[in-house]
């Protein structure tokens, strides 16, 4: 669509980058991805292109919202213009900066249970550090089990896959700054198994009418995921969405479940909803 409204600028004066009615603002490794690019389903959704990182790095932020704009794709009115940067969720400065922008800007927080977030933070960061440096024998790296436990048995609460895993440390900031009902939580491990009936809940959320349904999805065995279907192709997430986890021991795995039981309340309170992740 994009090169489409390129080309058909001349013709429809009225495209043009605006600054975006919606954000994804978190959390990483939770499907952030895949819930930008299943509402670009969606003919009313235009998507910035990468994550911009305007609000969480200074250096874009001092660049101004012309800039940002400027980094948005071309939409018609009527439009609603989406951009994702999972690192606002954690940044602390973000909330206040993107009421400045906008007040009534609306919110997509979507979570995982947090212990799969955990582990699939490790396999993201693993797997970078191997590819960073592919010439360079492989170091050693540690097992997630090593990072997530101390020496004496005690969590690592500061390992920062389990501190990011901890939400409501962060949600409250937003909290503080947005009333609730301008941030939808959208639950992630139910994106992956049924993204068709999520999906609808974003739409209402988002004042779109109901046009993403069962015929835009399809389940690809080979990569274990549904993949994406529009009017002209058929197409999975990149092999970086959907990596396979290395198995953790289920003693380490129930000592974490039972240490986020307690953020999970808390987050639950803050949220006003129990997602039921197990303990
Ligand atoms: P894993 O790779 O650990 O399975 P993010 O885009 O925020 O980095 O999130 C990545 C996660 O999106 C993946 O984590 C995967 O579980 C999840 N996901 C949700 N729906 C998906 C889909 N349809 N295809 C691939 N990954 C999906």
């Amino acid at each position: 669509r994009p090169p489409l409204i390129l080309l058909s600028r001349r013709l429809y004066p009225s495209a043009a980058r605006r600054l975006p009615q919606a954000i994804i603002m978190g959390v990483r490794k939770c499907g952030t991805r895949a819930l930008l690019e299943m509402l670009y389903l969606h003919p009313m959704v235009q998507k910035a292109a990468g994550e911009v990182h305007f609000f969480d790095r200074d250096d874009n932020y001092n660049r101004g919202l012309e800039w940002y704009r400027m980094q948005m794709p071309h939409s018609y009115p009527g439009q609603i213009t989406i951009e994702k940067s999972p690192s606002y969720f954690v940044t602390p400065e973000v909330p206040e900066r993107i009421r400045a922008m906008n007040a009534s800007v609306k919110l997509l927080l979507i979570v995982r249970e947090p212990v799969t977030r955990a582990i699939s933070d490790y396999t993201q960061l693993r797997a970078n550090a191997a590819t960073a440096s592919p010439v360079v024998p492989p170091v050693i790296s540690k097992s997630f089990e090593q990072l997530v436990l101390l020496p004496n048995g005690s969590i690592n609460e500061a390992y920062r896959p389990l501190a990011i895993s901890a939400y409501h440390h962060f949600l409250h900031r937003w909290l503080e700054v947005f009333p609730r009902d301008q941030i939808l939580v959208v639950n992630g491990d139910l994106l992956i198994e049924d993204p068709v009936s999520q999906i609808q809940k974003i739409e209402n959320f988002l004042g779109l009418e109901p046009r993403i349904g069962t015929h835009n999805f399809y389940f690809n065995e080979t990569k274990g995921f549904y993949c994406l279907r529009n009017e002209t192709s058929d197409r999975c997430l990149r092999e970086t969405k959907g990596r396979k986890h290395p198995r953790v021991n289920p003693k380490v795995l129930s000592k974490l479940r039972k240490y986020f039981g307690d953020h999970n309340q808390k987050f639950y309170e803050l949220i006003g909803e129990d997602l039921g992740w197990p303990e």
